[in-house]
C-alpha cells in the first residue's frame, strides 16, 4: 500500500523550471500564468503564448517531477535572469528579491538565505531546469498543481493601491481575545507554511512552528527509498525531537494544526508535539496540504494522542485556497471570530441606484464573505434588468461559491443564483437559491420606485 502510494505521489509532487533570460518591469497588478504537461502553449492573464518562442519546449515529467520552462513565465513576471556559466549559476530577480541556483547544488539562495531544495537544478537541452515552487515563492507568487487536468497555475495577487494620507495610521494596540487562538504547523517543503500563514490571517491566531531538531532533507523525505527516514519513522511509529516552540500552546484555547499529509496521516513530529504539550480541554483544527489525499484518514490518530480535546471536521488546502474558503470551514467548525480583528471588518455593503444609497447586511456564509472579499477589491457596477415580477437580476461577472436552500424572499433580500448572478427582490417568490443579504428597513414601495421599470445600474461596496 505503502509502495503504491509512494509510485502515485512521485508523480504529483514536486515541480522545476527550466531558466533563460529576460527582463522587464514587474506587474503591479494580479497575475495568472497556467502550464499544461505536455503542451508548448502558456496562458499569461488568458491570453495563450508560446512558453519558449520557436523551441516548442514543454513542461515535462522527468523522475517523476514535473519541469516547465521558465524564460517566458519570469519575462511575464517582471523578473530578470542572469546566467553565470564559470559558476553554473542562476540569478534570478524579481522587485527586491534575488534567488541565486547552482546546477546540482541543492543549496539555493534566497536573498542571501541559504534554503535546501528538494530538487538540485538540472540542464536538459541547454535549459536549466528548477524548482518552480521554490521560485515562485520566493517572489511571493502562489503555485498550484491539478494532477487532473496535469496543469501547474502560478497566481499573484493585485498589489493594493497606495493612497496617499495625511493622517498617521496609529499602531495596532494587542488585544487580549486575539490571543485564544494559534496555528501551529509543521512543513517540510513549504506548502503547509504557506497555507498556515493564510489560516493565521484568516482566524487572526498568532502562529508557531513545529521544528525537527534534525530536519528532514530531501534524502529524509524519499518516500520511494525503502529505508529513508520517512518510511522508518513511519515503520517505527517515531516521535522525532522538536525544539521548544516560539510560543506556549497551553496558553491557548484553539489550537489550529496544519501539517502535510505523510502516507495518510500525520508526520511524526506533529506526533511528538501532540503528545509533549498538554492540549486537554482545548479544540484542535486540524488542516493540511497533500498530493492528492484527503484529511479526513489522518483525524482518528490525532483523536487517539488527544482524547482528551476536541478534535474537529479537517480542511484541506492548496496554495490557493481563499481567504473565503478557510473562514468557511473555521464557522462551520463553529471558531468564533468574535473580538478578533477579522470581526471588524466592514459586516454589511451599500448599494447606490441613482441618488439612493441603501445599506445591507451579509448573509453568514461562504458565498457572502466570498462577496465582501470581492467588494474589497473596489465598488462593483452591475447592470440589472427585471425577471420575473419580482426582483431584480444582473451578472457578477464571476462566480461565487453557492449555499443553495429554499428560501422565500422579502423585499430587500439580496440573493445570489447560480452562482453568478445577483439579484435584488421587491417582492415574494420561493427558490432555491442562496442568501447574500438584506437591505435595511425598506418596504416593497420604496424599492420599487428606487428600482423602477426597466435596466437599473447598482453599484455595490463594502459599508
Ligand atoms: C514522506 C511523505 C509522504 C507523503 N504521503 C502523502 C500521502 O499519503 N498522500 C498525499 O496526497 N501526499 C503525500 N505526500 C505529499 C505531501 O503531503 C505534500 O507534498 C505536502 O503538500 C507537503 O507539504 P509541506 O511542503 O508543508 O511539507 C507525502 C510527502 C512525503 C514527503
Amino acid at each position: 500500500m505503502k509502495k503504491m502510494l509512494s509510485s502515485l505521489l512521485s508523480i504529483v509532487i514536486l515541480l522545476g523550471l527550466v531558466l533563460a533570460v529576460g527582463a522587464s518591469e514587474p506587474a503591479q497588478g494580479g497575475m495568472e500564468i497556467v502550464l499544461y504537461l505536455g503542451n508548448p502553449m502558456m496562458t499569461v492573464n488568458g491570453v495563450e503564448e508560446e512558453i519558449d518562442p520557436g523551441r516548442g519546449t514543454v513542461p515535462v515529467l522527468q523522475d517523476g517531477r514535473t519541469l516547465v520552462p521558465v524564460r517566458a513565465i519570469v519575462e511575464a513576471m517582471g523578473g530578470t535572469v542572469t546566467w553565470e556559466e564559470s559558476t553554473q549559476t542562476a540569478t534570478l530577480t524579481y522587485a527586491d528579491n534575488e534567488i541565486r541556483l547552482t546546477l546540482g547544488m541543492y543549496t539555493a539562495y534566497l536573498n542571501d538565505v541559504a534554503h535546501t531544495l528538494d530538487v538540485a537544478p538540472v540542464s536538459i537541452n541547454d535549459r536549466t531546469m528548477l524548482p518552480i515552487r521554490f521560485v515562485a515563492e520566493g517572489f511571493q507568487f502562489d503555485v498550484s498543481w491539478e494532477e487532473a487536468q496535469q496543469c501547474i497555475t502560478i497566481t499573484k495577487a493585485a498589489e493594493p493601491q497606495e493612497t496617499p494620507s495625511a493622517t498617521p495610521v496609529p499602531e495596532e494596540q494587542p488585544d487580549e481575545s486575539d490571543t485564544a487562538a494559534l496555528v501551529v504547523y509543521f512543513s517540510a517543503t513549504g506548502n503547509t507554511r504557506a497555507l498556515a500563514e493564510k489560516v493565521a490571517e484568516a482566524a487572526a491566531a498568532d502562529l508557531a512552528e513545529i521544528v525537527p531538531e534534525e530536519p528532514y532533507t530531501s534524502e529524509d523525505l524519499n518516500y520511494n527509498v525503502a529505508d529513508s527516514r520517512a518510511n522508518q519513522e513511519l515503520d517505527a511509529d517515531a516521535r522525532p525531537a522538536i525544539e521548544p516552540m516560539a510560543e506556549n500552546p497551553e496558553a491557548y484555547d484553539v489550537i489550529l494544526l496544519g501539517y502535510p499529509i505523510w502516507f495518510g496521516e500525520c508526520p511524526p513530529p506533529v506526533r511528538t508535539f501532540l503528545e509533549e504539550y498538554a492540549l486537554s480541554g482545548k479544540t484542535i483544527m486540524p488542516f493540511c496540504t497533500s498530493g492528492s489525499t484527503g484529511i479526513s484518514g489522518s483525524l482518528a490518530l490525532i483523536r487517539e494522542l488527544c482524547p482528551q480535546s476536541t478534535v474537529t471536521e479537517g480542511f484541506r488546502g492548496t496554495a490557493s485556497t481563499t481567504n473565503a474558503q478557510i473562514e468557511a470551514w473555521l464557522t462551520e467548525n463553529d471558531f468564533s471570530m468574535a473580538g478578533r480583528a477579522d470581526a471588524e471588518e466592514p459586516s454589511g455593503i451599500t448599494l447606490q441606484i441613482g441618488e439612493t444609497v441603501f445599506t445591507a447586511t451579509l448573509a453568514e456564509n461562504s458565498s457572502a464573505e466570498a462577496l465582501r472579499d470581492l467588494l474589497a477589491q473596489g465598488p462593483l457596477t452591475i447592470e440589472m434588468s427585471d425577471y420575473g415580477n419580482f426582483e431584480k437580476v444582473g451578472s457578477l461577472g464571476t462566480s461565487l461559491p453557492r449555499n443553495d436552500e429554499e428560501i422565500t424572499t422579502e423585499p430587500g433580500d439580496l440573493i445570489l443564483y447560480q452562482g453568478n448572478s445577483f439579484v435584488i427582490y421587491y417582492d415574494t417568490n420561493t427558490w432555491n437559491f442562496t442568501r447574500l443579504g438584506k437591505i435595511q428597513d425598506v418596504t416593497q414601495e420604496e424599492l420599487r420606485e428606487v428600482l423602477g421599470s426597466g435596466d437599473v445600474t447598482v453599484t455595490l461596496s463594502l459599508a
